[in-house]
């Protein structure tokens, strides 16, 4: 058992790793401002599954605030770190306050972690940072000079401080990039929960790119699975490791999968790219098979069955919201 502090524990990644550790006997301190980036309705229900826990605590603040963070929590065995501001395209219009959450926020948690002795730090970075690389499957150590969007350098930066606080006091850092993540409680800012949103609505979805933008969508489970090995590995003390699915599909692929799913058929209206999103992403898993013994169980077409039955057991959020 462990007593972990985990950044943005209400929002779509965050929630299903708390219930995951809190059921597993961890004592999870969660920091969470519960951000308008999309309606905090939904995280207000993503923690409500948590609170059955007594091992469970909320803290509701901005990890900007290094104030509230120093006087509010104390010392833990690990950090997670999970909150940011996410999303692509957002980012192009708010590039200082991506920079301010991303950045600061990270650096923030790294000085409590170096002022505590917390000697054990995972963080929630993105395969944005290879960006237009077009040398796929990415591993680890492909070209990374190709980043197209301040979200991206935001996680890369971030990266590079893990290293820095790694290197100088003695802090086990290890970031997962992560690849385009899906299931239950997706964000709805993301295509899959986007597009069967409208497509329930009977409303047209906009594929942007002709739909041959390529996905490698990565089962929220099995993401959660490399957190919680990710939590217990000591073999070294700085990693960059992809967790990925290995197999990625187009969004034309993704569109045809939902309308199966949900038996329903998508109006589509096409339009051309959009600057910051990237052509295609797939992972080299690897490395996080020999380091985390990463398997990924779940393949898209089972995973969308999953989230369907969260749909239907949500429907305020899909109809309401
Ligand atoms: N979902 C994906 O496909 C994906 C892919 C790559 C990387 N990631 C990264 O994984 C992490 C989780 O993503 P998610 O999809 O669960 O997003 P999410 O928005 O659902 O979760 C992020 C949580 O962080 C909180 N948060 C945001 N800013 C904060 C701040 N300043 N202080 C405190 N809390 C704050 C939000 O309220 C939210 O609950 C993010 O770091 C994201 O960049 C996600």
């Amino acid at each position: 058992m462990k007593r972990i502090l985990l950044t943005g524990g209400a929002g779509f990644i965050g929630s299903t790793l708390a219930e995951k550790l809190l059921s597993k006997g961890n004592y999870v301190t969660v920091i969470d401002n519960f951000s308008d980036f999309y309606d905090p309705y939904i995280k207000e229900k993503n923690i409500i599954p948590l609170l059955k826990f007594s091992n469970f605590k909320l803290h509701r603040f901005d990890i900007i605030d290094k104030e509230a963070l120093f006087q509010n929590i104390d010392k833990h065995d690990v950090i997670v770190h999970i909150a940011a501001k996410a999303g692509v395209r957002p980012s192009i219009l708010d590039p200082i306050g991506y920079e301010e959450v991303n950045v600061k926020g990270t650096i923030n948690l790294l000085e409590f972690a170096k002022h505590h002795g917390i000697k054990q730090f995972v963080f929630a970075s993105s395969s944005s940072v290879y960006g237009t690389n077009p040398n796929v499957p990415w591993v680890e150590n492909s070209q990374i000079d190709h980043i197209i969007s301040p979200y991206a350098g935001t996680k890369r930066s971030a990266e590079i401080q893990g290293k820095i606080y790694s290197h100088l006091h003695d802090i086990r850092f290890i970031a997962l990039r992560l690849f385009t993540v899906f299931g239950p409680k997706q964000r709805p800012d993301l295509a899959i929960h986007k597009f069967t949103k409208l497509i329930l609505r009977d409303k047209p979805i906009t594929l942007y790119g002709k739909g041959n933008t390529i996905r490698d969508y990565t089962y929220v489970d099995d993401i959660v699975n490399a957190f919680i090995n990710a939590i217990n590995f000591t073999k070294s003390d700085f990693e960059i490791i992809n967790i990925g699915n290995n197999k990625p599909i187009s969004l034309i692929e993704l569109v045809k999968l939902l309308e199966n799913t949900f038996d329903r058929k998508p109006k589509i209206i096409f339009e051309k790219e959009q600057p910051g999103d990237v052509p295609k992403t797939y992972a080299d898993i690897n490395k996080a098979k020999k380091l985390l013994g990463y398997e990924p169980q779940t393949s898209i077409k089972d995973g969308l069955e999953k989230f369907k039955k969260w749909v239907l057991e949500n429907q305020e959020i899909i109809y309401e919201k």
